[in-house]
């Protein structure tokens, strides 16, 4: 069983979507930590409902990015967190967490990357008027979006979707893959 941390920023339907695959079986983890970023963010109420243990941390109060990573990263190793998940988190990491979890980090997009890379992506595929967008999960470089590609599942836009129309579409998507991806991680970890 692996231990992991989410960081996430909003409303959580991620972080419960891997909760409920963890209850339901299909994904052998245990949430040990919810790092969140903004206060009264939806996502800390899921965690206490669950009881997760969950810090919750304004990032402007410390003295630089690395202050408050480091405030994280001991959080992590006091927790064994071997694996970090980001569900929405809206910050860059940087090399204090990102080089003792090089390879451990994982982030889950709402579109095909490289395509639409950064905020709103939902935003942005429909202002491009493509025709598909999607959904990635992959591994978290120093970039925005970068890293290498995990896996991938498009996602069909209509004609007549609205912003909401397609969040809900890849919602769907991201709420299925993500525990999907990260299990058939872990089965790669526990081979090595
Ligand atoms: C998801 O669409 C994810 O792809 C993006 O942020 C959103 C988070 O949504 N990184 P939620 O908080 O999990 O509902």
């Amino acid at each position: 069983m692996i231990n992991i941390a989410v960081f996430a920023s909003g409303t959580g339907s991620n972080f419960d979507a891997i909760l409920k695959a963890i209850e339901e079986g299909t994904l052998d983890a245990r949430v040990a930590l919810l790092v969140c970023d903004r206060v009264g963010a939806g996502v800390i109420e899921k965690a206490q409902l669950h009881e997760i243990d969950t810090v919750v941390y304004t990032p402007k109060i410390f003295e630089n990015k690395a202050a408050y990573e480091a405030a994280i990263l001991e959080d992590c190793r006091t927790r064994g967190v071997e694996f970090i998940i980001l569900a929405g988190y809206m910050r860059l990491i940087g090399p204090t967490l990102l080089q003792p979890y090089e390879g451990r980090i994982v982030n889950i997009h709402p579109s095909l990357l490289p395509a639409f890379p950064g905020k709103d992506a939902i935003g942005q595929a429909l202002d491009a008027k493509v025709k598909v967008t999607g959904v990635t999960v992959h591994f978290v470089d120093d970039g925005m979006d970068t890293g290498p590609i995990i896996d991938q599942e498009a996602v069909k836009i209509e004609a007549a979707d609205g912003p909401e129309d397609l969040k809900e579409k890849i919602q769907a998507v991201e709420h299925r893959l993500y525990p999907e991806v990260i299990q058939s991680l872990f089965i790669k970890e526990e081979l090595k």
